[in-house]
């Protein structure tokens, strides 16, 4: 039995094989109608989510399974004291796999050790979100055609932005790959995860605290949130969180292929003013969320992709 809690258990052929799937599935949707017939999918969200939770929900619908959960750890039994551990081994019993977002680092691994079905991580913490990461991949490869050969601008909140953690993992396995690190000197990507993946591989990088100066080298403009529900101080948070914000104006000195993403939701740092642009790729990467759900779902349950 499989889970996911980290993007790194795949392997490079696995997540290529992944993204294969789901654009199988995006060009020929209904040959998957039955591929889950008579499976269920528990979401067990202890985090607010729409994307993630619809996503998971959608797919599993989408692949002719069932789906059953809870959306907030107050109307679960988590809100009496029930551990992780016992929660999913008490799902396992109603359900086939099981998707799981909560606020706590290691949740998801905890889960796991005591599960009886497939876990996903469905985002824990400040940690890991390899899903979003996944969808992520699949919209590169969707708009640019590859996954190499790429100069990769990450801005906003590289500290708490689990999002960005997992796309630095997985990126710096693919050749070619250059990261551009666009954050305020309190949100810098942490030192763990620059040695562990950029320096580790000898992935070339700069940091830049502008994003003006550094726009015209990027392929890929990966905006974030600054994610508020992991500050210790308010005061912080409203002092950072509009450090930047994308506007047309500043987009002007972009290369007209530039691919725009944003894991979402946004609050301030896209101005809605750019989502008209064609560059704007932010909500067809949610679209794609779903696809590569699928694909992933039918992995974990060991469903044969017989197209
Ligand atoms: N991108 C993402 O994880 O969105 P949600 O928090 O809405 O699931």
């Amino acid at each position: 039995m499989r889970h996911l809690i980290d993007i790194m258990e795949l392997s490079t052929e696995e997540i290529d094989e992944l993204i294969s799937t789901a654009a199988r599935i995006i060009k020929n949707p209904m040959k998957y109608r039955e591929a889950c017939k008579y499976k269920t999918l528990a979401t067990l969200f202890f985090e607010p989510s729409t994307r993630t939770r619809l996503s998971f929900e959608a797919a599993m619908i989408e692949l002719g399974g069932s789906v059953l959960g809870f959306s907030e750890a107050n109307s679960s039994s988590a809100a009496k004291g029930e551990s992780v551990a016992d929660t999913v081994r008490v799902v396992g019993g109603y359900s086939d796999i099981i998707a799981m977002r909560h606020p706590k680092e290691g949740a998801p691994l905890v889960a796991s050790m005591n599960s009886t079905v497939p876990i996903i991580n469905a985002g824990d913490g400040g940690h890991n979100h390899p899903t979003q990461t996944l969808t992520d991949l699949l919209t590169i490869s969707q708009i640019k055609g590859r996954l190499d050969n790429l100069t990769i601008g990450l801005c906003g909140d590289l500290k708490f932005g689990r999002t960005v953690h997992s796309l630095i993992a997985a990126m710096s396995r693919y050749e070619g790959i250059r990261f551009v690190l666009i954050s305020p000197e309190e949100l810098k990507v942490p030192s763990y995860v620059k040695a562990e993946h950029i320096k580790a591989r000898g992935i070339p990088y700069t940091q830049s605290r502008t994003l003006e100066d550094v726009m015209p080298e990027l392929d890929i403009l990966y905006m974030t949130r600054v994610q508020r529900e992991r500050f210790f101080s308010e005061e912080e948070y409203l002092r950072l969180r509009d450090t930047y914000i994308l506007t047309p104006d500043k987009l002007k000195n972009a290369k007209q292929d530039l691919c725009i993403m944003h894991p979402l939701p946004r609050v301030n740092e896209i101005s809605t003013a750019v989502d008209s642009d064609p560059r704007a790729c932010y909500f067809e990467q949610a679209r794609f969320g779903k696809f590569i759900r699928m694909a992933l779902i039918m992995k974990l349950l060991e469903v044969e992709d017989e197209n």
